[in-house]
């Protein structure tokens, strides 16, 4: 489906799945806005697949709001979100701390979660799109958590 005018926001679109869905976007002739925390990869990576950067950081909200302000001044128009940007931090459970899962669900849930929010503000005006991938991911992590304290007996 041609994409033609339309106008995408891919946090997190400097690598891995958010940068290969910002590209496809790209192709299809859609305006993407990639964002994530590392300016010199933001550059290139832009570059590399003709989309626009901007510099935001998920887990704080007056960069969310830039990012929102950015965007329809610069465009007049938001058509989806793709709420991608996440970090992973895996280690044996009895390791975890209150400090790394707080880590993890600011970029992972909050940052989605204030993301959505944010664009719901527009979107509420005409029907969009918001696709989170970390809620899968939130899913999978917990299923897998499940697993692993089952075969430690710890369920
Ligand atoms: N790969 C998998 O197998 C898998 C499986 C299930 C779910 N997921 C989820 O799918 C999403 C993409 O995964 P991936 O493997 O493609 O990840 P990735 O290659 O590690 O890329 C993560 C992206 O998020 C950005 N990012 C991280 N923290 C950020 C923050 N606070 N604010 C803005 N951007 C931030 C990174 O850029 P900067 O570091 O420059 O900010 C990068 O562009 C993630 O949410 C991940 O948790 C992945």
């Amino acid at each position: 489906m041609p994409l033609i005018d339309s106008v995408y926001i891919v946090t997190g679109g400097t690598s891995g799945i958010g940068k290969e869905i910002a590209r496809e976007l790209v192709i299809n002739f859609a305006t993407v806005i990639i964002t994530g925390r590392d300016k010199t990869k933001l550059k290139s990576v832009a570059k590399e697949i003709n989309a626009i950067y901007y510099h935001a950081d998920v887990t704080d909200d007056v960069q969310i709001n830039s990012l929102f302000n950015y965007t329809l001044r610069k465009f007049g128009r938001l058509d989806g979100i793709i709420n991608n940007a996440g970090i992973g931090d895996w280690c044996p459970v009895e390791e975890v701390t209150r400090k790394r899962l707080q880590n993890v669900f600011d970029v992972n849930v909050y940052g989605a979660a204030m993301m959505t929010a944010r664009a719901a503000v527009h979107f509420k005006k005409q029907k969009k799109v918001i696709l989170s991938i970390l809620l899968l991911q939130l899913q999978q992590k917990v299923m897998q958590t499940e697993l692993f304290m089952q075969r430690q007996n710890l369920l």
